[in-house]
């Protein structure tokens, strides 16, 4: 695991680096996308890399980490909206080349199974971008999530509920209670994973992950078996370290 200290603007530009050196080298890597405000700033920069220098994600594919259960379609807040909204519509991914788990599937355990079917159909995930929960949540992976977990379906705490009411006008009522979400395991397959974490918040999420002990209670932790993991901070998010 290695730990990068920087501000926020050169966080985005490594994350960015990585990125557009995989895709130089192979045009038709898989990636591995996420939501949450951690991942904008290099989204942002990937769509100037697009604009400004022809970087191209035409025969890229994605995969989103994880779905709210029963947001209608057109929800401005399903995830699969949301990527296309800060990032992928932005640049020239083709159509269908995104995907993320159904969570308005009727047979929500069997998009999960064909979830994962699709993942390694298409080879697996070269490069995973990711931010984390103030409960070290990754994904939705919550604190107690079996560190061997596979793509399913979880309830959503109350802490992450709360924490991301603010996407729902600020009405935690109206956050759905359950997700679909890659599983630990799942996570742990891609060949590379760039963990963005900014601010204060996420201080004990990234104290944990870094030097606390691997435990289901903090789910991040799993990532220091992984052999190829960047963890990228701010000052205030490596205050604990
Ligand atoms: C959500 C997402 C996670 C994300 C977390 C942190 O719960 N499912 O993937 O890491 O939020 O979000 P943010 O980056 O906005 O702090």
């Amino acid at each position: 695991m290695e730990v990068i200290i920087a501000k926020p603007d050169e966080l985005a530009r490594l994350a960015a680096c990585a990125y557009e050196q995989l895709l130089r080298r192979r045009p038709d890597a898989v990636l591995g996308l996420a939501t949450g405000s951690s991942p904008l700033a290099v989204y942002d920069e990937l769509v100037r890399r697009h604009t400004d220098e022809g970087l191209s994600f035409a025969q890229a594919r994605a995969f989103n980490l994880d779905e709210y259960v029963g947001l209608p379609a057109e929800h401005p807040q399903r995830y699969l909206n949301v990527i296309r909204h800060d990032f992928t519509d932005r640049v020239d991914f083709a159509p269908g080349a995104v995907q993320g788990p159904d969570g308005l599937a009727d047979d929500l355990a069997a998009a999960c199974t064909s979830y994962e079917d699709a993942i390694a159909a298409a080879g697996g995930v070269d490069l995973q971008i990711m931010g984390i929960g103030t409960d070290g949540h990754i994904a939705f992976n919550e604190p107690g999530s079996s560190l061997a977990s596979s793509t399913r379906i979880k309830t959503l705490t109350e802490q992450t509920r709360a924490d991301n009411a603010r996407f729902f006008g600020g009405d935690v009522d109206k956050v759905p209670q359950h997700c679909l979400t890659q599983g630990l395991a799942t996570v742990m397959r891609a060949r590379h994973i760039v963990l963005v974490a900014t601010g204060r918040s996420k201080a004990d999420a990234i104290h944990q992950l870094v030097e606390g002990p691997v435990s289901a209670m903090w789910p991040g932790t799993i990532l220091q078996h992984h052999p190829h993991v960047s963890v990228l901070v701010d000052t205030a998010a490596a205050s604990r370290l």
